[in-house]
């Protein structure tokens, strides 16, 4: 899902030079893109036609840097490497025999899932310096210490102001690219902003032993590695599928990232409560939200679940809360019921094998409702049902007269782009769920519950 995030510029101490156009930054990295795209490609063709000759030159000219099939910016460095964060630049000195006439030797490149995404999200340069040109550079780590762990650096930027985008943009894919290091990693974080990382700290302290750096503001202080990477691995959203197959290797599944979840916020329900069979109702949480979206007959529809045999747990959307406090809460849940949003994005709390009811606004949204909450499912073991809210349930009937394109051909309305439709079906509706039908849905869901 793109929705616009509230972030929270945090003006580094160090950069001078921030604010110098963003859109010559954009169309520089849409050039970058291309010419870097192309050069890797190239460099791809060429090690493919030597590969039975293939030489340890060959293998030292692969870039740095480059693009993974999903337009994500994505470096892994070893050597002498050396960041300078008042200009946002990571040299890699190198010795001269290591690198070709033509060599590639220096990439812009954007630490952050979404290539598309252009607010606060910084760009950096890793730039490689032959030995031979070194004493033009002055960039030495403080008492020649290299940091023994290797690092990531990534942004904290982009959309995290978004629930659902913290876990699906950062969290998740900073857990696949740290989990063969095993807790012995940097985290540098670009775009720091601190109410975020303390929002999520107890899972970061599970990703990683050591501090978080806001290597922004590291103006007076070169860190140095041996090792690190830039940006994230990312390949879908919330899934590991077999696009990911070196990290499926070293055992990154999302099976595995919910119980590190259950560790980070001592969640105490690994499985939902099936197995008991009725000897207590299941639990039923819905969450609701305030300003869009908004389910007009909560109270209507929580009497129906108490009828199907639910206890109900009325929840406000996660934004207010405090993560600790509500990944207990919807852990103790066997049902998670809420309007497509992110907050469904606390399923990754509920215990294995518990429903997940995601709610399907008005306007043919089903394909991206699917995307977000549907299509990670299955790798956590959770089941999903969905209901999808037909015109005659939404506001929307009384806000458009009934021959209107809103209501009779919602596809016209997704032709003219996302801020239209967005602004229609997703920021200016809100629902009054027809009960009768939405019990059969809720039979299902403790159908699904005692099944199991
Ligand atoms: C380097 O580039 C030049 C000019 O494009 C070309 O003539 C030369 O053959 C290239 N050298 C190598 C080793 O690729
Ligand atoms: C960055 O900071 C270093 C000191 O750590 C200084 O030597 C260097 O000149 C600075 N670079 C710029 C571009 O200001
Ligand atoms: C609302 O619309 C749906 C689908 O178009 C229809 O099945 C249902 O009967 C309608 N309900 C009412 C109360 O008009
Ligand atoms: C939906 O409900 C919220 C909260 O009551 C309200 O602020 C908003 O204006 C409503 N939107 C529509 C389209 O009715």
């Amino acid at each position: 899902m793109i929705s616009v995030s509230n972030p929270v510029l945090v003006r580094s101490r160090c950069s001078r030079s921030e604010l110098k156009g963003v859109s010559i930054m954009f169309w520089g990295l849409i050039l970058c893109l291309i010419c870097s795209f192309s050069i890797w490609t190239n460099l791809r063709t060429l090690s493919h036609h030597t590969s039975l000759i293939k030489s340890e030159d060959d293998m030292k000219r692969e870039p740095l840097c480059r693009k993974l099939p999903d337009g994500v910016d994505y470096c892994e460095i070893e050597g002498d490497i050396r960041i300078e964060a008042n200009t946002s630049t990571i040299y890699v000195f190198t010795p001269d025999e290591r690198l070709g006439p033509n060599s590639t030797t220096s990439w812009r490149t954007k630490p952050y899932i979404r290539w598309y995404i252009q607010r606060n999200v910084k760009l950096w340069k890793v730039q490689i310096v032959r030995y031979s040109e070194r004493e033009n550079y002055n960039v030495k780590c403080k008492h020649d210490k290299y940091h023994t762990a290797p690092a990531i650096l990534f942004s904290v930027g982009g959309q995290v102001g978004n629930y659902y985008h913290s876990f699906s943009d950062v969290i998740f894919p900073l857990y696949t690219t740290s989990y063969r290091f095993q807790r012995d990693v940097h985290f540098l974080a670009s775009d720091y902003q601190g109410w975020w990382i303390n929002k999520f700290q107890d899972i970061f302290n599970v990703l990683t032993r050591h501090p978080i750096v806001d290597i922004d503001n590291e103006c007076w202080e070169v860190h140095c590695y041996k090792k690190m990477v830039v940006g994230l691995k990312y390949h879908v959203d919330l899934v590991v599928d077999d696009r990911s197959v070196s990290e499926y290797s070293t055992g990154v599944s999302m099976q595995n990232f919910r119980h590190l979840l259950r560790d980070a916020y001592s969640l105490e329900r690994k499985t939902s409560i099936s197995r008991q069979r009725g000897s207590t109702s299941p639990r039923l949480m819905i969450v609701s939200r305030k300003k869009t979206r908004v389910i007009l007959n909560q109270e209507e529809i929580s009497q129906v679940a108490r009828e199907v045999g639910f206890e109900v747990v009325l929840a406000d959307d996660v934004s207010t809360f405090d993560v600790p406090r509500f990944a207990n809460l919807v852990n103790s849940c066997d049902v998670l019921m809420g309007i497509h949003g992110a907050g469904l994005t606390n399923m990754l709390f509920l215990p294995d094998n518990a429903v997940l009811i995601q709610l399907i606004p008005f306007g043919e949204l089903s394909v991206i409702a699917r995307i977000d909450y549907r299509d990670p499912t299955p790798g956590m073991n959770i089941q999903y049902l969905e209901y999808e809210i037909s015109a005659n349930e939404s506001t929307l009937s009384h806000q458009y007269p009934i021959d209107h394109p809103v209501l009779r051909d919602p596809g016209s309305i997704h032709k003219k782009g996302w801020y239209a439709m967005s602004s229609v079906y997703l920021d200016n509706q809100n629902v009054t769920v027809d009960v009768g039908k939405l019990s059969a849905t809720l039979v299902q869901a403790m159908k699904l519950l005692v099944r199991n």
